[in-house]
């Protein structure tokens, strides 16, 4: 399984810190934000990854990384023009994956202590044409997209709503995500939305509308590292577990 790693986007919640470094290049600990997503690839076996990123800070990362070698990777870079959206950076890996081939997608602002094995495992076994989200249980899950699940007990998701005010259930979802080429023809059918980009939620919730959405729940600490506070606490929490 191929993986793609999304590092684009403005970090604006992070300004001014963002004002002249990509935010996955922030410190967490001891490293760089984005040495973290790949090692949870790399831990799952996945090994070939796409990192995305806007070329203003292309040439760190490549100092940074390299082709990945030294990180037991392979990688390979593209560049996202402007931060059009998690889906339109995601319409980038078009061509860098096969048709059929299944792929694990992340966002590099995710943190989590979950090994990614046994999901990859789950979302393997999905007929094609299917998505995989994982979820995480939150106290503020209006900060995210958060899952709207059926009623009738049968736990089916029916649709994600992105930051609503009013949550209706207590799980964020992640941005973690499992696909196969069928995201690109979805990816084709959203248009921008309020604040001008192209939603990952809006491409997930295609896939909900068809009954093609599957979920697991993450089990152990999960973050998205970008605010300040966030980003303290991913620190914190983060300190010791590369070396
Ligand atoms: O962290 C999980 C959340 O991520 C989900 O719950 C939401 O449903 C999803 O929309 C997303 O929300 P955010 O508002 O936190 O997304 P943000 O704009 O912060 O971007 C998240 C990551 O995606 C970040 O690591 C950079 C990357 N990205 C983002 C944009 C907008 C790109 O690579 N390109 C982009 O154009």
């Amino acid at each position: 399984m191929k993986g793609i790693l999304l590092a684009g986007g403005n970090g604006t919640r992070l300004l001014p810190l963002t004002k002249y470094i990509n935010k996955h290049l922030l410190p967490v600990g001891k490293h760089p934000m984005i040495a973290y997503g790949i090692s949870k690839l790399r831990e799952a076996g996945v090994t070939e990854i796409l990192l995305i990123t806007g070329s203003r800070s292309l040439g760190l990362y490549a100092e940074y990384l390299e082709n990945g070698k030294d990180f037991g990777v392979s990688l390979t870079y593209r560049v996202q023009h402007q931060a059009g959206g998690i889906a339109e950076a995601l319409e980038l890996a078009n061509g860098f994956v096969s048709p059929g081939d299944k792929f694990i997608v992340l966002l590099g602002d995710n943190l989590f202590q979950d090994e990614l094995t046994p999901y990859i495992r789950s979302y393997m076994k999905q007929p094609a044409g299917s998505a995989m989200v994982l979820l995480s249980p939150q106290d503020h899950p209006n900060r995210y997209g958060v899952p709207v699940f059926a009623e009738d007990g049968s736990g089916s998701l029916l649709y994600i709503e992105e930051k609503p005010e009013h949550p209706q259930s207590q799980y964020a979802v992640t941005g973690i995500y499992m696909y196969d080429d069928s995201v690109f023809e979805k990816i084709r059918k959203i248009h921008p939305s309020q604040r001008g980009e192209l939603e990952i939620t809006d491409v997930n919730n295609l896939y909900a509308t068809e009954g093609k959405l599957k979920y697991e729940l993450l089990q152990k600490w999960w973050c998205d590292a970008g605010t300040f506070e966030s980003l303290q606490e991913a620190a914190a929490r983060m300190k010791d577990v590369l070396p």
